[in-house]
């Protein structure tokens, strides 16, 4: 991609799209932040974003639309079978992502429900690059475990490996044996690897887990909710595709897959998903599943204007300049952070800047969610909404233990040409007052946890008053500044 040079030698992304329409946002001032944040159980899930300034939680179904996508859904085709929008829906992902078959369904995880409904019995094993939240919760679900196969170094929080997604083609190989071929449903490579901070795998590497896959004959699953992504950090950062274009990249990877899967609420900036397959006979062991859990297989639960509005999205992820803006935006943010001493994942990845809450809040035990407590803690002094990714995300075992994950991060998500660039500069100073301030920060507990995704409508109370000592030098420092 042509980088655009300043006069003055400042590296600062700017933005290739201009903004047509705008909604009004709120910053309330901080004593409302905290009835807030007792109200919604210190869980920025259950936040009314009447009460948010910049909505960082998540870049899923937040995405901004174009003018293109919004005038085509204008002409949506609104019939229960054979609706056009369907069809032209169809040949976007054959021209985008190289599948002749496709089974739309309303959003990433309903694939994720169909995949294991069809293939994962008590006793199955998933071989994976590593979990997602909602796909571990379907295997899990239908009786089957996973393993997660990442090399060490995606691990590392401080580092420049440019493909911490990698696969561990050695791991891999030595678990299939373990386990036998037959156990083994699919292997699942998630691109973009989410929970990890949004870091990619090469295109060698899904070549390696395909030559394992075929001389084991096990199927090969691709996540593509954030392959847009992937591919446009293998444009960047692989020697072999330097030259290429995104399309190429994206069908490389796709082309190598038995079942592409996705959220359009990330890949196409619209609502929906869908499963692809060249494959015939999977096409007929899925089809049947689609009308069960979905809607007839023209709509798959999804609106027909969100039809039309995913198939002019999958044709503009094949521009570079529209895909980019947001990875732009994410390792400014980083960049910023990473020179205040802030603990970042590195190198900066997708979707979000990701800061490292184990360091943060080296201060408080993993038993009580350092990187809860730092959403929590964020929101309050900012009213910026981001997400923990931490052991409060994880599920608890089949003993009902406490798992704690491997990484405790506050993910800041930053949708595709949503932010302004000085609305980025407010997070860089507000997560750098906190972290010079990090120390004030208490852990969390739970008072009410649910037994599935807890995540999401979970409720916690600090175990301390020290959210009112925060805000005793929020107030020191800002006077009475928002
Ligand atoms: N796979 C990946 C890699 C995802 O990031 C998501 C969703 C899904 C599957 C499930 O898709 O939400 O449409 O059902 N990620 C969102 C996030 C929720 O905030 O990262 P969905």
């Amino acid at each position: 991609m042509n980088e655009i040079k300043f006069y003055h030698g400042e590296s600062i992304p700017l933005e290739l799209h201009k903004v047509r329409v705008v909604q009004k946002l709120h910053l309330v001032p901080i004593e409302r932040r905290l009835e807030a944040l007792y109200e919604g159980g210190f869980n920025t899930f259950r936040l009314n974003t009447k009460d948010v300034f910049l909505d960082m939680l998540t870049d899923s179904g937040t995405n901004a639309m174009s003018d293109n996508q919004m005038a085509a859904m204008m002409q949506a085709d609104d019939a229960y079978a054979g609706s056009q929008s369907f069809f032209r829906l169809q040949k976007a992902v054959e021209d985008v992502l190289g599948k002749k078959y496709y089974l739309p369904v309303h959003q990433g995880r309903a694939a994720e429900n169909i995949l294991a409904n069809a293939y994962v019995r008590k006793g199955s094993l998933v071989p994976m690059n590593y979990h997602f939240t909602t796909s571990m919760a379907h295997i899990t679900q239908y009786g089957g475990k996973i393993a997660e196969l990442l090399y060490d170094e995606a691990y590392v929080i401080n580092s420049s490996h440019p493909f911490k997604g990698n696969m561990n083609i050695g791991k891999l190989e030595e678990i299939i044996k373990i386990h036998g071929a037959k156990n083994i449903p699919f292997i699942r490579m998630e691109a973009s690897t989410n929970l990890i901070g949004g870091q990619p795998f090469s295109v060698q590497n899904l070549r390696d887990v395909r030559a394992i896959a075929d001389k084991y004959h096990i199927r090969l699953v691709l996540d593509a909710s954030l392959i847009g992504e992937n591919a446009f950090l293998v444009l960047q950062r692989e020697e072999e595709f330097k030259e290429s274009n995104m399309g190429e990249v994206m069908r490389t990877m796709t082309s190598m897959a038995d079942i592409v899967y996705f959220s359009a609420r990330k890949l196409s900036s619209s609502r929906g998903g869908g499963i692809c397959t060249d494959n015939p006979e999977i096409y007929r062991e899925l089809e049947a599943l689609v009308p069960l859990f979905e809607g007839f297989l023209t709509y798959g639960g999804i609106s027909v204007r969100e039809i039309e509005a995913m198939a002019v999205g999958l044709y503009e992820t094949l521009d570079e300049t529209m895909i980019s803006q947001s990875p732009s935006f994410i390792a400014y943010l980083v960049n910023a952070l990473d020179a205040h001493g802030v603990p970042m994942i590195k190198p900066a990845g997708v979707l979000g800047a990701h800061v490292d809450a184990m360091q943060v809040c080296d201060h408080i035990p993993q038993k009580e969610y350092p990187a809860g407590a730092l959403a929590a803690a964020l929101y309050l002094i900012s009213g910026i909404r981001g997400m923990e990714r931490g052991s409060i995300s994880n599920q608890r075992d089949e003993y009902g233990n406490e798992t704690y994950a491997d990484m405790e991060l506050v993910r800041l998500a930053v949708p595709r040409r949503v932010f302004t660039l000085s609305q980025i500069k407010y997070v860089e100073d507000r997560m750098s007052w906190l972290y010079d301030n990090r120390k004030l920060i208490g852990g969390l507990r739970f008072v009410y946890e649910p037994p599935v995704l807890r995540f999401f409508m979970g409720g916690l109370e600090p175990v301390s008053d020290w959210p009112e000592k925060l805000i005793a030098k929020f107030k020191e420092d800002f006077g009475e500044s928002l």
